[in-house]
């Protein structure tokens, strides 16, 4: 069979790998079933085990390469022996065989230079919905340091099978249904392209390893990762929140209209462009009012108003125009004491935009230098200790760690962060979502409470990182958001956003 002789070209590849870099590390990989239905978990190596909706069966000390798949519709005797609808591996309980296809696989490789690769394949077919991801239980410098922690299939692939493709058993491959080169790949890696059948797969299934050469698709992670895999992991039904920024043009409506929209749940105002090393603190918010008249006081109302809807108002300090830095510790409790005074729950005679009190500071740093933001963050949080709580928002660029606020981040002290994936081509979104996720995926690392993608509302809005609508909302989002830190998607900005928060709300 074509398809088996492929597959061992590409196990003993990959063994070979193994065999040379082998070490005696040993890693789990528990694996759950979460289907409403008995589904009989089968590993090779390893064996198998009837599980019922919530069982879970353990693989202890692997160390080289295999796979894991689900078995339905089973029936054995005592002996172990007797047969599957799907899966079936040779008629046996505990497997020593692959299984037949379609079958959906857990596959994996490891201490492959130190790294295990994993994923979910449907180069054999589909028959069950899974999930392959890193373990919490693993050690704590793990997931920071994997290319991508989650790879799943889990779209109602037989539902949108091709008529051609259909198995009782699930959805098939094109390899075992019609038996070409084309499909089988029997030529060899240098001309197995994806394919129309692939492309199907693909689309449903962007994680996945969809042919049998499609090596883009593979997770990588130290060795040591533990790792679950889930038979129907469930699909996310986490609601986030839009946080969007508003200030930087006088075009864009009102603070109350922005409110008004409804598809908000904080505002950011932007920005706080000039600050510490002795600078007198200046606010800068294009056409909508003059601060140096004390023209902004007015937009206390709309703060008010913003605010009675349940929308947190923040104020952005940094941004990309201005002049900031912080000079010392000091310097840091200075600014904290002004922005508290000036902004939150303290007293002042300027304050800048009236006397609303405004939720918390979102930490917007490009520029300047990298110290004592830390300091700022300890300070302004100190305050909120004694009065009412300071939340506390930074937006990083997504190259991880981030060169400005890398070492304040890991203070634990911010509730949200809004991690920029536009103008950053190593990490945004072009064309496919591949190198987002995984820079995604090391964000989670982040000690912060809620992590939130931040994207341009329209092409104009940065040079490059635009996703539109449908994309985000069928590509991106579905995978992102069963990240426990998910908390939605930042926008920049009211100016350039028509219609985007409109599109995306009912699935962020
Ligand atoms: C795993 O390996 C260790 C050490 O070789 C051994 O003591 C233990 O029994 C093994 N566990 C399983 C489940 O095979
Ligand atoms: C994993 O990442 C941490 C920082 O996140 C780093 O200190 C450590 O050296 C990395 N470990 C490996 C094996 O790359
Ligand atoms: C299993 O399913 C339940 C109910 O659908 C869900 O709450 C839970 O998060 C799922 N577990 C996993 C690991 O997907
Ligand atoms: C910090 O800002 C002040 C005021 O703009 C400037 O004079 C100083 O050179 C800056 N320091 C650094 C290290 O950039």
């Amino acid at each position: 069979m074509g398809l088996i002789q492929n597959l061992l070209n590409v196990f003993s590849f990959l063994l070979i790998l193994t065999l040379s870099f082998a070490s005696s590390r040993a890693t789990q990989i528990e694996i759950l079933n979460n289907c409403t239905y008995t589904v009989w978990a089968a590993a090779n190596p390893g064996g198998g085990k009837q599980l019922k909706q919530g069982e879970t069966y353990t693989l202890s000390n692997i160390t080289s390469s295999g796979r894991i798949w689900g078995r339905t519709k089973c029936a054995f005797d005592r002996e172990g022996h007797g047969k599957c609808e799907s899966g079936d591996c040779e008629g046996r309980l505990h497997c020593q065989a692959n299984g037949r296809a379609p079958n959906t696989l857990a596959q994996y490789s490891l201490n492959q230079r130190n790294n295990d690769v994993f994923y979910i394949s449907v180069v054999e077919g589909f028959n069950i919905p899974m999930e392959f991801s890193v373990s919490p239980s693993s050690p704590p410098s793990s997931s920071s340091n994997c290319s991508n922690a989650i790879s799943e299939c889990t779209a109602d692939v037989n539902g949108a099978c091709p008529m051609e493709l259909r198995d009782p058993a699930g959805c098939n491959n094109p390899c075992t249904v019609f038996r070409n080169n084309q499909f089988c790949c029997n030529s060899g890696m240098s001309i197995c392209k994806p394919t129309s059948y692939s492309e199907f797969f693909k689309d449903l299934c962007q994680d996945a390893f969809t042919f049998p050469y499609d090596f883009d698709q593979r997770n990588t992670c130290p060795t040591g990762t533990n790792y679950n895999v889930v038979f129907c992991p469930s699909q996310s039904t986490k609601t986030g929140m839009i946080i969007v920024y508003w200030g930087q043009s006088g075009n864009e409506g009102s603070l109350a209209d922005t409110c008004a929209t409804g598809n908000y749940g904080v505002v950011n105002i932007a920005f706080l462009n000039t600050f510490g090393s002795g600078q007198t603190p200046s606010l800068n918010l294009a056409g909508h009012c003059d601060p140096t008249t004390n023209g902004c006081t007015r937009l206390s109302n709309d703060v008010k108003a913003c605010q009675s809807k349940g929308i947190k108002v923040m104020l952005s300090i940094g941004g990309g125009v201005g002049s900031y830095n912080l000079s010392s510790a000091e310097d840091a409790r200075v600014i904290a004491d002004y922005l508290w005074n000036n902004f939150l729950g303290g007293q002042s005679d300027s304050r800048p935009l009236g006397d609303a009190v405004l939720d918390g500071i979102d930490f917007d740093i490009v520029g300047g230098t990298t110290r004592y933001w830390d300091e700022l963050a300890k300070a302004l949080i100190a305050y909120s200790q004694q009065m009412n709580k300071v939340y506390l928002c930074a937006s990083p660029q997504c190259p991880f760690p981030d060169a400005w606020l890398g070492s304040a981040l890991n203070t634990g002290l911010f509730d949200f962060l809004s991690v920029q994936f536009y103008n950053n081509p190593p990490c945004e979104y072009s064309g496919n979502a591949q190198d987002l996720k995984s820079y995604w995926s090391k964000w989670m690392s982040i000690p912060a409470g809620q992590i939130f993608l931040g994207l341009p509302a329209s092409p104009e809005a940065s040079g490059s990182g635009y996703i539109p609508p449908d994309v985000l909302s069928s590509k991106v989002l579905p995978s992102i958001k069963r990240s426990p830190k998910y908390g939605g998607v930042t926008l920049w900005s009211k100016q350039y956003d028509n219609g985007y928060s409109s599109a995306i709300k009912p699935n962020v």
